[in-house]
């Protein structure tokens, strides 16, 4: 069993994530934390209320997290992906959920789950990394009751928000700094050049439709989404980052991971929110005198066909 927490922003893809995790009898799911992105605070936390409703998981408790970047705010949102309501305006046609929110806010929700956890947690941020940095920061006590952290963010070679930088990381840099390169505890990168790679198509989407209610409500949500993705990608293939990270934190080792030195940009340059992997030798990096202190497992490859099958796998029970 792995016990995990998801920390999203729903969000089409984190909508695929969230029934990755209902769906796979080997995850305990502890809690659910939302935070702003892809749209406002009060869609994510209702997106995410409403998708667990699909699952019928009334028993997972669900905090809201920050509606702002830790330092500098930004009026960005990413509508033009997911639909105005984050889920391609099929919001409302999701079922609401009896059990409202816990009477607490995300951090200190993320915090209880860990402290009464008896075994160490999974976490899957799959938004900006906002909360994540706040619990770090305020509750470092904590940090050994974390098994991995597993994020979907960041990009080697090329954005999608801007020239360099991925979507969550380019949302708070800031916070993405402090928990890529300030902390210790295990943690997984998985950016968008493997998942884009992992993309689904036309085919896989039928079959997940075929499958019932669950699958067809979801591969309805992927309208205006699927749309974004054949215009920007120029053929069809529906880009679930989300999910892909969240096959690794159920299915360790499913994505091959190389342990890099990570640097976030945090300037208000061009580059601010990218993320810089220090792909040199030990022997160079140390020949130009810097020493490389933290690593993180960033995913740069995987078998592909093998990853979609597993999501689909899940996903139809
Ligand atoms: C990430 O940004 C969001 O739009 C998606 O939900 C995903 O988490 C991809 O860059
Ligand atoms: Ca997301």
């Amino acid at each position: 069993m792995t016990a995990l927490i998801i920390d999203t922003d729903p969000g089409v893809d984190d909508a695929f994530a969230i029934a990755l995790a209902c769906s796979s009898p080997e995850v305990d799911l502890l809690g659910v934390t939302t935070v702003f992105g892809n749209v406002g605070l009060a869609m994510t936390t209702r997106n995410a209320l409403r998708l667990l409703a699909l699952y019928g998981r009334e028993d997972v408790p669900v905090a809201a997290g920050a509606d702002r970047p830790l330092v500098f705010p930004h009026p960005h949102r990413a509508r033009y992906v997911h639909g105005e309501d984050g889920l391609s305006g099929l919001s409302d046609s999701l079922p609401a959920r009896a059990t409202g929110l816990a009477s607490t806010d995300a951090v200190s929700l993320l915090a209880a789950l860990l402290d009464r956890a008896a075994e160490p947690v999974t976490i899957v941020p799959i938004g900006p990394l906002t909360n994540i940095a706040l619990l770090l920061a305020v509750h470092p006590s904590l940090t050994g009751k974390i098994a991995r952290i597993v994020i979907m963010g960041g990009a080697m070679a090329g954005g999608n928000v801007t020239a360099g930088a991925e979507f969550n990381i380019w949302s708070d840099p800031e916070a993405a700094r402090r928990v890529l390169t300030e902390e210790e505890v295990p943690t997984v990168l998985v950016p968008m050049d493997l998942t884009v790679r992992c993309a689904v198509d036309q085919a896989w989407l039928d079959r997940l439709a075929a499958s019932g209610e669950r699958g067809r409500t979801l591969v309805d949500l992927t309208a205006v989404y699927r749309a974004h993705y054949r215009k920007s990608l120029g053929r069809d293939g529906t880009v679930l980052h989300d999910a892909v990270a969240m096959a690794e934190a159920i299915s360790p080792g499913i994505l091959k991971t190389t342990p890099l030195p990570l640097e976030v940009e945090c300037g208000q340059g061009p580059g601010r929110g990218m993320v810089i992997a220090d792909r040199r030798t030990t022997a160079a990096r140390e020949a130009s005198g810097e020493r490389g202190g933290r690593r993180v497992d960033v995913a740069l490859d995987a078998d592909l066909d093998g990853v979609r099958e597993h999501m689909i796998t899940q996903l139809i029970g």
